[in-house]
């Protein structure tokens, strides 16, 4: 390991599952100290005691429901208060909906964008002062390929993604002369427990272009070391979202109804 990486870590919000495991996954393998966020106390405990002793990283567990009004400001003051330093954060954690934005339930919509957007919000306003007294670092923002379009059928889940998107691109240029870099993952369909978290249906087109997460993990994992700004793993899902650009915005709403609706 690194001698000045020895007691810094790299924050994973949603680390318990799918894209999120195989990203701390991924970190461990690389020698990162992790400080690993979800609401899954009992999986938390398994992965620190998994990681730990298979790599010989340190690994810090926090047990929060990030939708909670206060877990953000607690977990930034049990950081602070045990003098943890932050060498990365990865804004993970999230979760979609489906069905018409008027049938969704509206406490599942609302939690959405408590989850997606202003929990990942109130991480990077409060760790990101730490990230430039130390240096600098990296953040990776998760995103989707959702990011790039209006989604009907997940409306408020593509419009959340489209903030990330938007949010990590700005920042992006705000930290470069701080010395961090700033890139956001979109990830396409991805074999997690997202699709029945959501209820999505599940469309033969949409499952043709499954990834499995832990590609979907190197894929970003490279990415990020390399500094890209936006990474979008797997060939198909990059040919879907550059190749969007050439077709009129109305079409492609139809063709994202169509796949959405399965
Ligand atoms: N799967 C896809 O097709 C796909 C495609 C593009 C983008 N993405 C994005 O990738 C990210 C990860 O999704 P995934 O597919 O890996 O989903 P997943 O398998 O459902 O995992 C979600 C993770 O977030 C945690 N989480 C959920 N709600 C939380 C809350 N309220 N507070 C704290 N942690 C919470 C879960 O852990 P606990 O249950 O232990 O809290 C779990 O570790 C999301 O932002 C998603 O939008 C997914």
């Amino acid at each position: 390991m690194d001698k000045d990486r020895i007691d810094r870590y790299t924050l994973i919000t949603g680390a318990t599952g799918g894209i999120g495991y195989e990203l701390s996954l991924v970190f461990a393998k690389n020698n990162h100290n992790l400080y690993l966020i979800a609401r899954d106390i009992k999986k938390l405990n398994e992965i620190k005691l998994y990681f730990e002793n298979t790599y010989k990283i340190k690994v810090i567990i926090y047990e929060a429901d990030l939708i909670l009004e206060n877990s953000v400001e607690e977990i930034y003051a049990y950081t602070k208060k045990n003098n943890i330093i932050i060498e990365n954060i990865i804004n993970n954690a999230g979760f979609g909906s489906f069905g018409r934005f008027h049938e969704v339930d509206k406490d599942k919509d609302l939690n959405m964008i408590d989850l997606n957007i202003k929990s990942l919000t109130h991480i990077l306003k409060l760790f990101i002062p730490g990230l430039i007294e130390n240096g600098g670092g990296g953040i990776m923002n998760v995103a989707s390929t959702a990011a790039f379009q209006s989604g009907p059928m997940m409306s408020v889940y593509y419009a959340t993604k489209a903030y990330v998107l938007s949010l990590s691109g700005a920042l992006r240029l705000e930290l470069s002369p701080y010395n961090i870099n700033v890139s956001t993952l979109c990830p396409g369909p991805t074999d997690t427990d997202f699709q029945s978290r959501a209820k999505v249906k599940k469309a033969k087109s949409a499952k043709r272009f499954m990834m499995t997460a832990e590609n979907v993990a190197i894929g970003a994992y490279k990415g990020f070391k390399k500094g890209k700004e936006i990474i979008i793993p797997g060939f198909q899902n990059k040919v879907l979202v550059y190749g969007s650009y050439l077709l009129p915005r109305k079409l492609i709403h139809k063709i994202i109804l169509k796949v959405n609706k399965g």
